[in-house]
């Protein structure tokens, strides 16, 4: 079964092949980042005119770069939320449009879905089951996955999601837009303990996040200091935030791991690419012997592979979940 998956629901048009049985054929990603830079953030309407304008050219793309034609493609999966309600009714209407035009079957996917499942495209993919640390721009969430289908909600953020934390820090910091890169490499000049900020929720004795004190902590320490702001000091702030961040994502994710008696992690999400968390978790695993798995550093953010992929794995599970009446609604929320 060959799936065309198509991921619109933020600020990336992503569209792949994912073939069932080979693999990843080909996937291909269109990024609105600098046409949303100057705004500070992601302008909803701008990111759905763009997506109607990048999504059948990317379908050309991928469709070249695997060497296959669109009449062998045997199902079209594209994300059904959550995500901005006009971006993701593009990509909702080109996967419906195409699926009608070829007479194939299409299916909605919960983007989260896609994230967490992003692991099994690694060259090391994780078997079935494991616990997800699911750590994107909206999301924070823990949770055991059983297998496709099959999850639970361990815990999550009672407010604002990490990577969220990640970019409102960015801003405090005078960095640009998406934060969570900028903030990592300017943390990676600072100096440990230069700066303490709290770990919200470290023992809160459950498995959920808060990260809005946080930022507020940030906050208190860029006013505390004179304008502007020397390089030493934004970097030793940008340091105690990812320490503090990483400290609460590492510990939650270990207490997962002991209360299901699992001993697979699975990290998903654009902060998954972050380059402290992976260290902090990789040293982790190897001092308590559990195994950690990422997705590609190129599928940590949004993209059409993992939309493909869960597409896939759905229908292989449950036919019946590929529509034909071509009928759909998105879920913003
Ligand atoms: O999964 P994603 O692409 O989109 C959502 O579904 O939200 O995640 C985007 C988030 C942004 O907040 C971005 O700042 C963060 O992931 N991010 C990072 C890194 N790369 C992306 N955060 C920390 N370190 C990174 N290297
Ligand atoms: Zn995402």
């Amino acid at each position: 079964m060959l799936v065309l998956g198509i991921e619109s629901s933020c600020d990336e048009t992503g569209l792949a092949l994912y073939r069932q049985g080979s693999g990843l054929l080909s996937h291909a990603l269109h990024s609105q980042i600098d046409m949303h830079r100057e705004y500070g953030g992601v302008v909803p309407e701008l990111a759905s005119r763009d997506h109607i304008r990048r999504a059948l050219p990317l379908l050309e793309t991928v469709l070249a770069a695997a060497g296959v034609q669109a009449a062998e493609i045997d199902a079209v999966a594209y994300t059904a939320g959550p995500g901005l309600a006009g971006a993701l009714l593009v990509g909702a209407s080109v996967a419906n449009g195409l699926a009608f035009a070829w007479g194939k079957p299409v299916i909605g996917i919960h983007h989260l879905e896609g994230h967490l499942l992003s692991p099994l495209l690694a060259q090391r993919a994780p078997a079935f089951p494991f616990v997800a640390l699911l750590v994107s721009g909206g999301h924070t969430q823990l949770m055991r996955v059983q297998d496709v289908g099959e999850y639970e909600i361990l815990g999550e953020t009672l407010d604002d999601a990490a990577g969220e934390a990640f970019d409102k820090t960015a801003k405090l910091l005078g960095l640009g837009y998406p934060g969570g890169p900028a903030v990592s490499a300017l943390a990676a000049r600072g100096r440990p303990g230069a700066v303490v900020l709290p770990r919200p929720m470290l023992h809160s004795g459950d498995l959920d996040f808060s990260f809005s004190g946080l930022k507020t902590a940030v906050l208190t320490q860029v006013r505390r200091l004179a304008e502007p702001l020397d390089e030493q000091a934004r970097a030793d702030i940008a340091r105690a935030f990812v320490d503090a961040a990483v400290d609460v994502l590492v510990a939650k994710s270990l207490t997962a791991l002991k209360r299901t008696g699992m001993k697979r992690l699975v990290v998903a999400g654009g902060v998954g690419a972050n380059a402290q968390l992976r260290a902090a978790l990789d040293a982790a695993a190897t001092r308590r012997g559990f195994a950690v798995f990422y997705p590609e550093l190129d599928l940590c953010t949004d993209n059409g592979a993992m939309i493909a992929l869960a597409g896939a794995l759905r229908i292989a599970r449950w036919p019946e979940q590929a529509r034909h009446d071509y009928r759909f609604s998105v879920s913003p929320r």
